[in-house]
Formats: structure tokens, sequence, C-alpha cells
């Protein structure tokens, strides 16, 4: 039978974010952000087994209780140099069947919800190729030239910004990624195949913590939720 799984690429250091801690176990509420972005995967019925890829010399996971996430949760310390790498690895170490759906989720989307995963999963069950979740682009697009000055307003019909989880089939993705490890993301890799990734539409609530700022706005969301 057909199974679901999430693999969490969270081998990252956060550049933009600075400071010390990888930005994966900044607090959130009281808990590391990979803990509410795992929180969320395993909550989710239809998710078999939750895989995060963890750096060879990550010192934090192990400091942390993640009894409550039972086996459902099973760390991979096989992360790599880019994100490609790390999800390369990690589908690797999986060792899921060819078949099987793997939902890609960034660790540092921790805002996820269960309506976007529950939507994503039954937009995509019965699609060919797979998909991922995605926002219309709202703003006006300029596109600048060297001097940081306007080249031009690009046309934003039909642009959508990128998010996870990018959910694919587990023998194609670990093809796409062999042939293609040069992409920011797993639908880049599909694409490259000749592939058309299906866009689901998701929210802007889903996004992703990369600088200072935004560590604020998700500390509200997470506690908002939980009111
Ligand atoms: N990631 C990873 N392995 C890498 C680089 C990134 O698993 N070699 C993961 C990050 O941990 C994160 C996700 O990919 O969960 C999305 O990447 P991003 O937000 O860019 O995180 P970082 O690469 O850590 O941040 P930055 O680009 O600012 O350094
Ligand atoms: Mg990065």
């Amino acid at each position: 039978m057909t199974e679901f799984h999430a693999l969490v690429p969270a081998a990252g250091f956060g550049a933009r974010m600075g400071g010390e801690l990888p930005k994966q176990y900044l607090p959130l509420v009281g808990k590391p952000m990979l803990w509410h972005t795992l929180s969320a995967l395993c909550a989710c019925p239809e998710i078999a087994t939750v895989f995060v890829v963890l750096s060879p010399g990550d010192v934090q996971f192990h400091s942390y209780d993640w009894s409550a996430f039972g086996d459902k949760l099973q760390p991979l310390y096989c992360g790599g140099e880019t994100r490609a790498e790390s999800v390369a690895n990690g589908l690797l170490a999986s060792e899921l069947e060819p078949d099987d759906w793997v939902l890609v989720h960034d660790a540092a989307r921790p805002c996820i919800t269960q309506a976007q995963l529950a939507k994503l999963i039954d937009e995509l069950r019965d699609d060919p190729v797979g998909g991922i979740l995605a926002v219309p682009v709202a703003d006006t697009i300029k596109r600048a030239d060297a001097t940081q000055r306007i080249e031009c307003t690009e046309p934003r019909e039909r642009l959508w910004q990128a998010q996870t989880p990018q959910m694919f089939r587990a023998g194609l993705l670990a093809r796409a990624l062999c042939s293609n490890s040069g992409v920011t993301d797993e639908a880049g890799a599909i694409e490259a195949l000749g592939l058309q990734p299906k866009l689901v539409a998701g929210d802007s609530g889903n996004f992703k913590v990369t600088y200072p700022q935004d560590v604020q706005l998700a500390e509200l969301l997470l506690q908002k939720r939980r009111a």
C-alpha cells in the first residue's frame, strides 16, 4: 500500500538569522522551532513516519525530549552541504518504497497547519507528478539594476511563491535530485526532468523563518493558535 511520509531538512545553520544557535533550535513559545515543525507533521494522521535530517555534527537534537512523538519520529544524521544534498541523503537513508509519497518540509516553517497539510495531500494523492504548497504573488514586483534602481516592473500574473511541503513519489524525487543537485527546491529538480508539479494554494501563514524579524511573527501565530 502506498504510504505518506515526511522528510524535514534541518541541517542548515541559519546564516541570514545570525547568532550562535542554528535557527531550527531558536526558542518559540518555550520550545525549539524544530519541535513545532515536527509536532505538526507527527499530528497529521495520514503521515506514517517523519524523518528529520540533521547535520552529522548536530549536538542540540539529543538535548531535547522528543518522546512525545514516539517511533513516528526518525532522526537521520546525514545532512549535507546544501539543502538539496540533505534531502537526497535523507531520502537514501529513509529506505522508502519508490511509490511512497514523501512530503519534504523545511524545519524553518514551524507555522504549517493541519488544514494546509490535509489540502496538499488531498489535492495530490492521485496526481501523476506531485506538487507543492504555494501562494500567488500579492505585491507588485520590481527588477533592480546593478545600482539598486528599478529597471522594470515585472508582470505578476501567474507568479507564485513556492513553499513547502513539496510532495513527490520517493523514487521520482531521488532520481530527480540525483541528476539535478543545483536546485533550491524539490520542484526545481522535478521540473528539470520536464515534468510540471501542481501548485496547491496555501497561505502566507506558512512563511519561512529566515531573518531575526520573522521570529516574533512566528511566535505570535503559534501563541494565537495555542490560545
Ligand atoms: N537545510 C539543510 N541542509 C543544508 C542547508 C539547509 O537541511 N545544508 C535546511 C535548513 O535547516 C532549513 C531548510 O533547509 O530547515 C530551509 O533552508 P533555509 O531556510 O535557507 O535555512 P538555512 O540554510 O539554515 O538558512 P540560511 O540560508 O540563512 O543560512
Ligand atoms: Mg539556506
